[in-house]
């Protein structure tokens, strides 16, 4: 994988085969836990992690570990602190998150998901999010290039150009007092000319949406590269822009995001920007 610019077809593709096998695994082990946790604990300034949040994230890296020793893995639950952690891998690296909509599945709410994505050289490569209780269960695909897929249908953006028309989605991370002074700025500007704003409690399921067109936006501050890496390839793949709160092109180690179609990502981030505060990138 060493300073690979890029990937053929048959790596990508068993790449992607890979990463939805280890997907598989964490999606086993949070049907399993589902309804029955029995140890919930608050992280610091991170919310809430499970024994579902941190078998899933075992079994999975063990997996990815096996298939691909050389690749790095980044994993919400072994991540520690993230300001010490490379911006880019030259070897590669999987993104894990094990369960985004850690606080739904707590509730038995059940929009959540497995977010897993590959980088490399700061390219993102190829994603996988598993929301097994969505629907009968929705497997979304993405590899660089070659489309988002949602169980094996093509998927692209919605056509819709006025935030008037937009259906939207957003999130509010409640641990950071800044961050969220900044979310409540911006959404009373977004609420009152969009047609609706849905916070459904899982980003990687969010971009999901909006690379199926049935969110036509979603933007949100200080969520962090394993909600991002699989959702932000999915939603590039699917015909959409991904871009920080100040316009300029998003990387996962970015604190803010908009995803959307062209013309409602250019919108969000015209309300966004005169609301953001100085550290906002
Ligand atoms: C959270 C969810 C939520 C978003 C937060 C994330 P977690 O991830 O994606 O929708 O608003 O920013 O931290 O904690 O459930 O993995
Ligand atoms: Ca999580």
């Amino acid at each position: 994988m060493q300073n690979k610019p890029h990937l053929q077809p048959a790596e990508s593709r068993e790449l992607l085969q890979c990463a939805l096998k280890a997907a598989r695994l964490g999606r086993e082990v949070l049907l399993h836990y589902f309804g029955r946790l029995e140890n919930i604990q608050e992280k610091f300034q991170a919310g809430l992690v499970s024994e579902a949040d941190k078998e899933s994230e075992r079994v999975i890296r063990d997996h990815l570990a096996r298939s691909y020793p050389e690749i790095d893995f980044l994993g919400e639950e072994s991540a520690g602190d993230l300001s010490k952690v490379q911006s880019r891998s030259e070897k590669g690296r999987w993104i894990l998150d094990p369960l985004d909509g850690t606080t739904n599945y707590i509730h038995r709410f059940p929009v959540f998901a497995v977010s897993l994505g590959l980088e490399i050289n700061g390219e993102l490569q190829v994603a996988v999010i598993d929301a097994p209780m969505m629907g009968t269960g929705e497997v979304y695909t993405a590899m660089k290039g070659q489309g988002a897929f949602l169980n094996g249908r093509k998927l692209s953006v919605s056509k819709t150009t006025g935030l008037k028309d937009a259906f939207l989605a957003t999130g509010f991370v409640s641990d950071i007092e800044d961050n969220l002074a900044e979310q409540l700025k911006v959404f009373p500007q977004i609420v009152r000319q969009a047609r609706g704003i849905r916070r459904a409690g899982a980003a990687a399921y969010d971009l999901a949406l909006v690379a199926r067109g049935i969110f036509d936006g979603y933007w949100e501050k200080g969520i962090k590269p394993w909600d991002a890496a699989a959702g932000v390839l999915l939603v590039r793949e699917a015909g959409g822009t991904v871009m920080t709160y100040r316009g300029r092109p998003y990387d996962v180690f970015n604190n803010s995001i908009i995803a959307a179609t062209p013309a409602i990502a250019t919108a969000l981030q015209k309300e966004i920007e005169p609301h953001i505060r100085p550290d906002t990138h």
